[in-house]
């Protein structure tokens, strides 16, 4: 295992988000999601992370107006049941069903994915310290975006890493210049 750390200034964000109505805004971080007050789990990945890894082919769980992937899966289309084709960008649905897209993405084998740094749970174990090529763990932590475009003014509540799956990935990951740190796997 190989460890590489950056330290560089955040870059600004580059995309233009558009608003998402089909999911409720709350005046809260991610973490408001562990709250009986959270009405949305549509988090957004901030601008400046995309524009950090390069273009994708497929988001499978999109949000409308957020730009991501040339190909992406919006609900009511299930991106679970469709094809996956090249690179693909992962911010998956929260909670259990985190680590279904995580083994379809191990599977598919090229790809990022960007999740809690909860390494010690089952699903980190098994779908990410035994499958992935390695992980960025990001230092700080991370605001997400309401699902109407805005930056949420308190952060995640948590760590956040990018996985990588395919060597490819891995190498974009090991050399990105995000505030971070790399730990390879394979
Ligand atoms: C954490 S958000 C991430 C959104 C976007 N991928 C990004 O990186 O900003 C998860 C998204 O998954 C969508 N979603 C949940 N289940 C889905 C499914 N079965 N198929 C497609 N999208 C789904 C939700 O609507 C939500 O927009």
């Amino acid at each position: 295992m190989t460890t590489t750390a950056h330290l560089p200034p955040m870059t600004a964000p580059s995309m233009t988000p558009t608003p998402d109505t089909t999911t409720a805004r709350v005046g809260r971080g991610i973490g408001g999601h562990h709250s009986a007050q959270a009405k949305t789990t549509t988090w957004l990945t901030p601008p400046h992370i995309l524009a950090a890894l390069g273009d994708f082919d497929v988001d499978p769980c999109a949000a409308p107006g957020w730009p991501t992937a040339t190909t992406q899966y919006v609900l009511p289309v299930d991106g679970l049941a469709q094809p996956w084709a090249g690179r693909v960008w992962l911010n998956p649905p929260y909670g259990a069903q985190t680590w279904t897209w995580l083994d379809r993405l191990a599977a598919h084998g090229d790809g990022v994915a960007l999740i809690f740094a909860r390494t010690e749970t089952a699903g980190f174990v098994e779908q990410v310290w035994s499958k992935a090529h390695g992980i960025y763990f990001l230092h700080g932590r991370l605001h997400f975006h309401h699902s109407d475009g805005t930056r949420a003014v308190a952060n995640a509540g948590a760590p956040s890493c990018l996985v990588a799956y395919g060597q490819a990935n891995a190498d974009v990951l090991a050399s990105c210049d995000l505030p971070g740190t790399w730990v390879a796997l394979r």
